[in-house]
């Protein structure tokens, strides 16, 4: 989205300046690992959007360059300890934290970036650091909730889609609503506005990993995902794909849904589960769910008092994003 480059340019320069920092600190065993991992990019959402939340009101985007780099550092937290829960081999591309370094030191590294990222919030004034605050406390132990309901679905039979929507609903979610929410605060602008944009921000959110589940089984360009393809089902993750095909399966299918969900990790577990899925159209059903909340996220931000001209915009890079164009 060529509309937001100039933030985009904004938040590499102050993100920037934090990697200059660290890239001088000791031990390198606990700061190697976040230099990596930031490094590596990655397509940077969440600062985005705390900086359009003050672009929208045309406000200076400047005033949310730390919230984008708290929810950025979080976010790049939770990565390396999700690799290491979900056994992942690659991240953007690259080995994970865990595979290039240990399991230790992926843990230790992602305590401290999580711990600069509320550090880094000390910056705002008294009233706005309290709202920052405890917005971002509240979100990240919703991640952490999210996070623990993931794994617990692995092992758990029965899964329902209202389940698996209120564990995508945390783990990822709410992260994309606060970022936004974070940026109305840092811009002053008042709780209603704030509360349409953090609406948008989660349903785009719940889109967001509706998409990513279904690009983890069949994403067309392996090299541009990053990611190991067909891990969600190596892991037996009650994604809504396979919660869909649960649902729509015939006996036969069914039977072999539970076969596979109790075999070892293999190429073949991959290609068998994709065969039920691509029988069932699976992906139109999880693109039609996705659409759905598509469209709860454009009806909130059609509520929003800001500049009209900017909320097409974000409409778009919000379409654009779903695409996965971005
Ligand atoms: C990955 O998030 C984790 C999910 C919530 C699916 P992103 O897809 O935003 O990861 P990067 O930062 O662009 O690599
Ligand atoms: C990740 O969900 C959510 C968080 C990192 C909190 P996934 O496990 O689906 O994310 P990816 O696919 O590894 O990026
Ligand atoms: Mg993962
Ligand atoms: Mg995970
Ligand atoms: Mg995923």
């Amino acid at each position: 989205m060529k509309a937001y480059t100039p933030l985009l340019e904004l938040f590499s320069g102050h993100l920037n300046v934090h990697l200059a920092r660290i890239s001088l600190k000791e031990p390198r065993e606990l700061y190697a690992p976040e230099e990596y991992i930031l490094n590596l990019g990655g397509k940077r959402i969440r600062p985005l959007l705390a900086l359009i939340a003050c672009d929208l009101f045309d406000k200076d985007p400047r005033l949310a360059l730390d919230a984008a780099l708290s929810v950025e550092l979080f976010h790049n937290f939770s990565l390396i300890h999700d690799d290491i829960l979900d056994t992942a081999p690659l991240r953007r591309g690259q080995p994970t934290v865990h595979i290039k370094w240990n399991s230790n030191i992926a843990l230790l590294s992602g305590d401290v970036m999580l711990v600069k990222a509320f550090q880094i919030l000390e910056s705002y004034s008294n009233t706005n650091f309290k709202d920052i605050y405890t917005l971002f406390s509240k979100t990240a132990i919703e991640v952490c909730e999210g996070q623990q309901m993931d794994m617990n679905f692995e092992s758990q039979e029965f899964v329902s889609v209202e389940s698996y929507l209120q564990m995508i609903t945390f783990k990822t979610a709410v992260l994309l609503g606060c970022s936004l929410k974070m940026g109305a605060i840092a811009a002053d602008m008042d709780a209603k506005e704030q509360d349409h944009l953090c609406e948008f921000g989660k349903h785009l959110g719940i889109s967001f990993q509706l998409l990513d589940d279904l690009l983890d089984a069949f994403a067309p360009d392996a090299g541009k995902f990053g990611k190991q393809v067909g891990g969600d089902i190596l892991a037996n993750k009650k994604t809504f794909l396979l919660l869909k095909a649960i649902e729509l399966a015939d006996r036969e299918q069914k039977q072999k849904i539970n076969q596979l969900l109790k075999s070892k990790e293999s190429e073949s577990k991959i290609k068998e589960m994709l065969t039920i899925y691509n029988e069932l159209n699976i992906s139109e059903h999880c693109k039609q769910e996705a659409d759905k909340h598509t469209q709860i996220a454009i009806d909130s931000l059609n509520q929003l008092q800001a500049n009209e001209s900017k909320k097409v915009q974000l409409k778009n890079f919000a379409l654009a994003l779903l695409n996965r164009d971005i």
